[in-house]
């Protein structure tokens, strides 16, 4: 691809805006996502295995959208290509507007630390350094200066109820104490999405529905959320529910529009 072509496609009309050719149109923003027709097949021949079959997904700004299915459904799979962690084998992929099949390595890691924040059933802290050091650690790679980082990492780690437990290394953590640091991870970096495998699959359920409202939170703050989950509990909590059977989408039921509050966040509200 040439490089100096825009990230960009283009600027897609707002269907909101007036339609007065003399006022400026603003343009809407891409969609988080665009997934057209991808295909991830692993290995070739007789082994090889055809994990998606054609998924196509949508996602826009301010969704929360969780995507369930039986084990080998290909969950993982589309988690993996949906965060910039793999490519898919065909169809096309945009994120946040970007065509991501057109990247290479090292500008796909760049679009992937800008845009995505992961947060994994297993946590994946850095063992040995403080919660404050593991939330810095994004925006180190990212190039902020150090006082930046600090104050950046205070307040992510403040907004997961962290802020008297800055210095604990994770095993000085309980496990739902860890998982909220690593959401303070994903998010120090504002990403554009965050993007979530199992997130509570390690957690006891009290320790589940502190992680679960603080993604209601953020989802009702604006946030692009992705979970991927197997409990129909969790699930319950997004505004989408997408279903995987052998590499397609099965169904996509959408329980709580867009634009509106989170549904259980709705329910505590209310
Ligand atoms: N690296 C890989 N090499 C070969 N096959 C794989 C690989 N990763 C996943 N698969 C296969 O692809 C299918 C989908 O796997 P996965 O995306 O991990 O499903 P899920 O996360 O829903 O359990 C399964 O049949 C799995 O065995
Ligand atoms: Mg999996």
């Amino acid at each position: 691809m040439n490089s100096a072509a825009p990230m960009n496609p283009g600027p897609r009309m707002n269907p909101a805006a007036p339609m007065n050719p003399a006022l400026p149109v603003t343009p809407a923003p891409p969609p988080v996502l665009v997934l057209g027709q991808v295909t991830k097949v692993y290995g070739e021949g007789e082994t090889a295995v055809r994990a998606l079959r054609g998924v196509s997904l949508t996602a826009e700004r301010g969704d929360y959208v969780a995507i369930m299915g039986a084990s080998g459904s290909g969950k993982s799979t589309l988690m993996n290509i949906i965060g910039c962690l793999d490519v898919p084998s065909g169809g096309t992929y945009h994120l946040d507007g970007t065509d991501v099949g057109a990247l290479d390595e090292r500008r796909l890691a760049i679009v992937r630390n800008r845009k995505v924040g992961f947060v994994f059933q297993s946590f994946n802290l850095i063992p040995r350094m403080s919660a404050l050091a593991n939330v810095e650690l994004p925006l180190a790679y990212g190039g902020v200066h150090a006082a930046e980082r600090r104050r950046r990492a205070l307040a992510a780690l403040d907004r997961v109820g962290l802020a008297d437990r800055v210095h604990h290394q994770p095993n000085e953590l309980s496990g739902g104490q860890q998982q909220r640091v690593a959401v303070a991870r994903a998010l120090v970096t504002a990403p554009t999405l965050l993007l979530a495998d199992e997130p509570t699959g390690a957690l006891d359920s009290t320790s589940s529905g502190d992680i679960m409202n603080i993604f209601d939170r953020l989802s009702a703050s604006g946030r692009t959320l992705v979970l991927i989950t197997h409990e129909e509990e969790v699930a319950a909590h997004a505004k989408r529910v997408v279903r995987l059977m052998d590499g397609r989408i099965v169904d996509d039921v959408r329980t709580t529009p867009v634009g509106g509050p989170p549904p259980r966040l709705a329910e505590v509200a209310s």
